[in-house]
């Protein structure tokens, strides 16, 4: 968090503005008749160093109290999450000894049961079934979701980037067990905003069918005309910002598509049985985690020379790695928010898409093909970056870690609506990816 400075005369003023809005908050408070709610709620807003924190915030007394509320739901007991995110080794060994342990794992029949009722499962779950404010709803997000197992991992993922104005679409792997897919069709038919993709595709490593089930996604998502961008998503990643945070940075972008591409990087092997790129494109690796437009995804459905690069990029190995990446990568086509300087890993280039630890950090765990598989001991870095989403996680290696990011997501999504906690969207600024895009 960031504190503007102020001329002292504004800053007085704020903070007497502040203090009615406080006592107003209280009184409120303390005559509506609230068993549970304890007046912890208004220490937040008594801390007079925040004066600036009543900008933007809002406060309906009833949703106040339901996110007060969701944020006890999934504390986790028997640990100190805060102490943790502060890096405290004491805290951590102790929350390794617990691991595994902290609560009981949520099976696919559990799921089944508890979605007989939605009313009730939206309840005893904890989602957020208001588009808290204004700014939010007025910028809805649309997710695909690519999934294959661990029903309580998407089912958590879910609900951390629920909002009843954001679209979703799972795509549920065809050969991921009968039980996981009845399961999570039973989550699905909970939400008017929640869809399976239309189609089911067999994904095998390295070939077209990683990108068939975003380009189903894609196109099952556009028939909503609404929604601002596109982020895509594995059952094994979790997000480090709020639904709010998250917009905030996607306003930021001013239109920007974050995938990250390198001319450096390209493996010559995946494409030694092609010809070469229609229309003369520039060969790229991409990222496998995209942030983009609707421009973008218009152009991947219906324009002639995404159609051929597609044809081109089938033709190759580990395509995904390549399509969305060449598209962001040549700006001559035009598309909207792409990138207009070379495409090479830039340390000033920026990317806010994805937490991900290929090395050169230390990884807390162990590593799988390289990446750091986040658990516990990663919290203090997964609290600190900028980063919009991580990757990846083992919910049956390590509960403590989603718990924790659970617990500090839902507390700040509380506190920026009582206004406690001010967003600094500081660092998403000047990244040469925004500043540098086709427009
Ligand atoms: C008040 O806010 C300041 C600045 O954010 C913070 O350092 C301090 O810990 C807060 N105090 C309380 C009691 O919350
Ligand atoms: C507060 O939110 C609740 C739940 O969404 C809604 O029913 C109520 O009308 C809102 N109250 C005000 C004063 O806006
Ligand atoms: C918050 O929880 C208390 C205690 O379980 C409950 O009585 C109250 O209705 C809840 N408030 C909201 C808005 O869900
Ligand atoms: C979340 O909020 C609760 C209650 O305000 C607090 O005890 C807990 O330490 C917070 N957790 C984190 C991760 O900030
Ligand atoms: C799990 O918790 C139970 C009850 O608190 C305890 O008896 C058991 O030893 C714990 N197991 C592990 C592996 O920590
Ligand atoms: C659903 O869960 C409830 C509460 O745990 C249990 O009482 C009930 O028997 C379950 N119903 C089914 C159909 O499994
Ligand atoms: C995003 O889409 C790309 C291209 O299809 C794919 O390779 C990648 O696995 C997807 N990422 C996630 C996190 O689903
Ligand atoms: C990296 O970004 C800087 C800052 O915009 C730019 O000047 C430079 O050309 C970029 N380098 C590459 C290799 O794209």
């Amino acid at each position: 968090m960031s504190r503007v400075a102020r001329p002292a005369s504004s800053l007085f003023c704020y903070l007497r503005v502040s203090l009615v809005l406080i006592l107003v908050t209280c009184l409120i408070i303390i005559m509506v008749p609230l068993k549970h709610w304890t007046n912890t709620a208004c220490l937040p807003s008594q801390n007079t160093s925040s004066g600036a924190s009543f900008k933007g915030a809002v406060t309906n007394i009833t949703i106040a109290e339901l996110l007060h509320n969701i944020s006890r739901q999934v504390k986790v007991a028997g640990v100190d999450c805060a102490a943790i995110f502060k890096g405290s080794k004491d805290e951590i060994i102790a929350a390794n000894n617990l691991i595994g342990n902290i609560s009981a794992p949520l099976s696919d029949s559990f799921y089944l049961n508890l979605t007989q009722d939605c009313g009730n499962f939206h309840k005893q779950r904890g989602y957020i079934m208001s588009s808290l404010r204004n700014e939010e709803k007025q910028f809805p997000i649309a997710y695909s979701m690519i999934v294959y197992k661990d029903s309580e991992m998407v089912e958590r993922l879910l609900r951390a980037i629920y909002r009843p104005h954001n679209l979703y679409c799972i795509h549920v792997d065809l050969k991921a067990s009968t039980d996981f897919f009845d399961a999570i069709s039973a989550i699905v038919k909970c939400f008017n905003n929640v869809f399976l993709a239309s189609r089911r595709i067999q994904v095998k490593w390295a070939t077209y069918t990683v990108l068939e089930p975003e380009l189903v996604c894609m196109e099952d998502l556009w028939k909503y005309r609404k929604w601002k961008y596109f982020i895509n998503l594995t059952g094994q990643e979790f997000p480090l910002k709020t639904n709010h945070e998250l917009v905030k940075i996607l306003i930021g972008f001013h239109g920007a598509v974050d995938v990250i591409a390198s001319v450096k990087g390209v493996f010559r092997n995946r494409f030694l049985r092609s010809k070469e790129p229609p229309h003369g494109l520039r060969i790229v690796k991409g990222a496998v985690h995209i942030v983009v437009n609707r421009e973008f995804v218009d152009f991947v459905l219906n324009n002639k020379i995404s159609k051929d690069l597609l044809a081109w990029v089938k033709t190759t190995v580990v395509p995904d790695e390549t399509f969305f990446g060449m598209l962001n990568a040549n700006p001559q086509l035009g598309i909207k928010g792409t990138y207009k300087g070379l495409p090479e890993y830039n340390a000033t280039r920026g990317s806010f898409a994805r937490f991900k630890n290929w090395g050169g950090t230390p990884c807390a765990g162990r590593r799988v093909r390289e990446i750091c598989i986040l658990t516990t001991g990663d919290l203090p870095l997964l609290g600190r970056s900028p980063m919009m989403f991580a990757n990846k996680f083992f919910l049956e290696e390590d509960r403590v870690v989603i718990g924790c990011l659970e617990e500090k997501i839902f507390n700040d999504t509380r506190d920026e609506y009582t206004g406690a906690k001010v967003f600094d969207i500081t660092p998403y600024k000047n990244a040469d990816f925004i500043t540098n895009q086709v427009d």
